[in-house]
């Protein structure tokens, strides 16, 4: 089994709620910081109580070639009182894909993606 199998499919029911919204630029500049901010529940809020709220919010990035993908940041909104939204700066030398996973509670993992080209 590999982790994609248990990422929800985007058409799913609830994905208004659950989907990763990524802001970020088309395209950055080699080397230079970009900004990015990822939103779950910005078409409709997500719950966010004890019984039923988002863990964690992680970005990735996939350069086009060889490398593997790697982690640019890791947010944990602090329980009932976290917004479940980051925002932080990266830099990349190469063109690829920005990813959004994030994991709810109750109904798992969903993720999107961006493609980023880079001068
Ligand atoms: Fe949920």
């Amino acid at each position: 089994m590999a982790l994609g199998e248990f990422i929800t499919p985007p058409d799913r029911e609830g994905k208004e709620k659950h989907v990763p919204v990524i802001h970020a630029p088309a395209s950055a500049k080699a080397g230079e910081w970009f900004e990015v901010t990822v939103v779950v529940g910005e078409e409709v809020p997500h719950p966010n109580t004890p019984e039923h709220h988002i863990t964690w919010i992680t970005v990735f990035y996939k350069e086009d070639g060889p490398r593997p993908v790697y982690e640019l940041a890791h947010f944990r909104p602090a329980g009932v009182v976290g917004d479940p939204r980051v925002s932080f700066r990266a830099r990349v030398d190469k063109p690829g894909t920005l990813i959004a996973l994030e994991h709810c509670n109750i109904h798992g993992l969903w993720d999107s993606s961006q493609r980023l080209e880079v001068a």
